[in-house]
């Protein structure tokens, strides 16, 4: 157990997107974040103790809808899609343990299982229902929640919707729920989002569907007790978070990872994680996660990210123009994680030169040309050094404090280069005694940057572990 983590395990997982859509920065965004922490846990804890979870949600009309339109089956739309899924974390060195597909033969298995079990002890109600249908949301939307008589997120009328359907029984498990996420048992972060949680239940939340008539929807897992109906998307999206590590057939993986240390996600699937998601759990007799980070939901100058208004950016670009781990950086650095804000993309190129080509890299090459040039060999401590606070952030999500940590690092080490001017210096014991504490600190850094940016880390460790420190190719060319 590292004492100060607090953890002898951690089990991280992201949304599954849905397929329908091609990866933007918004997943990547997530992604990004789940990898920093598995990354970060995985060097504290070790790396068979971290299980970081990401995939695709295949499942519902509006995959149907878009298969159609691209003249694809479903299935065969779903491969194609989740494998651009795939590459772009490829791309952008996300290393997950398990990638789920909710099309997967193990995870549809373990739904009918989970279908079962919520049927057999009294969770489902099978009733009539009418109601106004997002396709684009996958949701019931009520009246209060149109504008001009269309759903706000996607511009279209919702469709007018009877018929019988299965009901999860949500109203039984409210009060318990309410008293969890109050004692945080559930801790729902930031703060805001939990008391939005304990709003919205005290506003009153209604039971949910979690069927739909197969006639009408057949792309969706057949229900063991009612042939007639497929699951509708939400318990077989949320499942993934427990079939992919064992429920229920291998409950020793199982009991090994769950319950969850960390569901990421953006608020616009708050309610499903915050309730829907622990009341399933509650009457499946399970533990519910330990935390949900809500973070927030960026525009693009300004602007709500959408096909329509083409300013949707590809992750793909951003790797092909900055490189994997300025791509990274620019992602994360950009706000503060939880809070809503815009992306600025003609910033971009000057956050890359300023920190990362006249910040970082000139470090760097600074220390390592001036090492070189003296022929100083290596005296340093390459052992990992623990920074508290740099801990702290890391572990309470706050990523882009713990970036400011690194680069008031970079900033101080270049001052003092700028001040001390080495290559001004004479007596060569003093000259060592400078270099050699800039090299140290310019390891440290790399350390520090090692969940960020795991390949200048890893080129920086080696380049200032050798016996000899030479100077290298640029790290980040200026734009
Ligand atoms: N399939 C469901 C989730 C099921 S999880 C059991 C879904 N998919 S999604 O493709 O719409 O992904 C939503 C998630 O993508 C958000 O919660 C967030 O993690 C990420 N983001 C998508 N767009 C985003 C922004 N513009 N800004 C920040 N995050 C964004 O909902």
């Amino acid at each position: 157990m590292n004492k100060n983590l607090n953890t002898t395990k951690y089990y991280l997982t992201t949304p599954i997107y849905y397929v329908n859509d091609k990866p933007h920065i918004g997943h990547a965004y997530t992604t990004i974040v789940a990898d920093v922490l598995a990354r970060f846990y995985r060097e504290k804890i070790g790396d068979d103790k971290v299980f970081f979870l990401t995939g695709t949600d295949e499942h519902g009309t509006k995959i149907v809808e878009s298969a159609k339109a691209n003249n694809l089956s479903p299935q065969k739309f779903c491969d194609q899609n989740s494998e651009e899924f795939k590459q772009a974390w490829k791309n952008l060195n996300i290393n997950y343990n398990y990638f789920i597909r909710t099309t997967d033969k193990d995870h549809k298995n373990a739904v009918k299982k989970i279908f079962q079990k919520l049927y057999d002890n009294g969770h489902l109600e099978k009733k009539e229902y009418e109601g106004l249908y997002c396709v684009g949301c996958e949701k019931f939307l009520t009246e209060k929640e149109l504008v001009d008589g269309k759903c706000q997120f996607h511009d279209r009328e919702p469709e007018n919707i009877k018929e019988e359907n299965w009901f999860f029984k949500l109203e039984p498990f409210l009060s318990q729920l309410e008293k969890m996420i109050k004692a945080d048992e559930i801790c729902i972060l930031p703060k805001s989002r939990k008391n939005e949680t304990l709003g919205l239940i005290k506003q009153g939340v209604s039971d949910f569907s979690v069927s739909r008539q197969k006639e009408k929807l057949s792309w969706g897992v057949e229900l063991p007790f009612d042939k007639d109906q497929v699951s509708y998307v939400w318990i077989d999206a949320l499942s993934n978070y427990i079939t992919a590590i064992g429920y229920p057939d291998d409950l020793e993986k199982f009991n090994q990872w769950w319950p969850a240390d960390l569901h990421l996600m953006a608020q616009d699937i708050l309610k499903f994680h915050a309730f829907y998601w622990p009341a399933v759990l509650l009457a499946l007799d399970l533990p519910l996660p330990k935390k949900e980070f809500i973070h927030g939901f960026f525009t693009i100058d300004g602007q709500k990210m959408s096909k329509s208004l083409g300013n949707v950016i590809d992750p793909n670009e951003l790797t092909k123009k900055y490189g994997v781990d300025a791509a990274r950086y620019l992602l994360l650095s950009q706000f503060s994680f939880g809070s809503e804000s815009d992306v600025q993309v003609e910033r971009f190129d000057e956050r890359y030169n300023a920190d990362l080509a006249n910040g970082l890299g000139n470090l760097v090459a600074r220390v390592s040309n001036m090492i070189e040039k003296n022929d100083l060999a290596n005296v340093l401590d390459s052992d990992r050094t623990e920074d508290k606070e740099y801990n702290q952030k890391m572990s309470a999500c706050k990523f882009d404090e713990a970036l400011k940590i690194i680069w008031q690092k970079i900033a101080n080490a270049n001052l003092k280069i700028a001040q001390q001017k080495p290559w001004a210096i004479k007596d060569k014991e003093e000259l060592r005694k400078i270099l050699s504490d800039l090299a140290q600190t310019v390891l440290d850094i790399a350390f520090l940057l090692k969940p960020f940016m795991p390949e200048t880390a890893e080129k920086i460790i080696k380049q200032f572990s050798a016996e000899k420190i030479k100077k290298s190719e640029s790290l980040f060319p200026r734009i």
